[in-house]
């Protein structure tokens, strides 16, 4: 006889997996024990640690950056010894206020939004970050469809808007669009690479476009 599994127990099952996953995970401890808000945060430390993209930089904008795991580390790494520089964040979801960050609140892909953050970055950003990747919907295709044109529009955002040399981080997901995504900012920057981070989970198709030296 077919076993027919519910979408409650389905649900059931897989908010119990988060739940196993997230208590065994040594990267949510860590988050924890070193006051970042989302392990999110280490991928950026490994990021950075390797590029060395966040210090040199004079005005940073984070994308997708709630709960602020990254902002929190761009806050860390950028602070030395100067007032003048800016950090921008800005999410669908709210955060709490980051010592030195200003946030905008909204949709990237509504216009209206994008104005805003235009208006309080004042300078051109040096180093964009974008961890954005929107609720998936559980069906593969849609997912990848969606978070491909939240990419595409925050890469054209990033061509119209990024100051000479600067550096562009993204994340994609493997397995259609980021070869086209790869190739195209290959033509607009010095230097293109791809990374996956140790902290990012093996399982996840996410990674990480690493895009320096804006040529404009
Ligand atoms: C993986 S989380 C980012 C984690 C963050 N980097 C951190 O370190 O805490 C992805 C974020 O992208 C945001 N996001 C998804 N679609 C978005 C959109 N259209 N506009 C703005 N933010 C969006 C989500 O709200 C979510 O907070």
């Amino acid at each position: 006889m077919k076993v027919r599994i519910t979408k409650d127990r389905l649900k059931k099952l897989s908010s119990r997996r988060w739940v196993e996953r997230q208590l065994n995970d040594p990267f949510v401890a860590a988050a924890k024990k070193q006051g970042y808000r989302s392990r999110a945060a280490f991928k950026l430390i490994e990021i950075d640690d390797k590029f060395k993209l966040i210090r040199k930089a004079r005005t940073i904008l984070d994308l997708g950056a709630a709960p602020g795991g990254w902002s929190q580390v761009a806050a860390e790494r950028a602070c030395d010894g100067a007032n003048e520089r800016k950090l921008v964040a800005s999410d669908l979801l709210d955060i709490a206020p980051i010592n030195g960050t200003e946030f905008v609140k909204g949709d990237f892909n509504d216009e209206e939004v994008v104005r805003r953050i235009l208006g309080v970055l004042g300078d051109k950003p040096d180093l964009i970050l974008s961890d954005m990747a929107p609720n998936t919907v559980g069906h593969a295709k849609t997912d990848h469809i969606r978070i491909i044109s939240l990419v595409k529009n925050a890469a054209t955002f990033v061509l119209n808007n990024l100051a000479f040399g600067g550096s562009f981080v993204v994340k994609v997901l493997q397995g259609g669009g980021e070869q086209k995504l790869l190739a195209d900012l290959k033509v607009s920057f010095g230097k293109v690479t791809h990374f996956k981070p140790k902290s990012s989970r093996k399982e996840s198709s996410e990674l990480y476009l690493i895009a320096a030296g804006f040529k404009e």
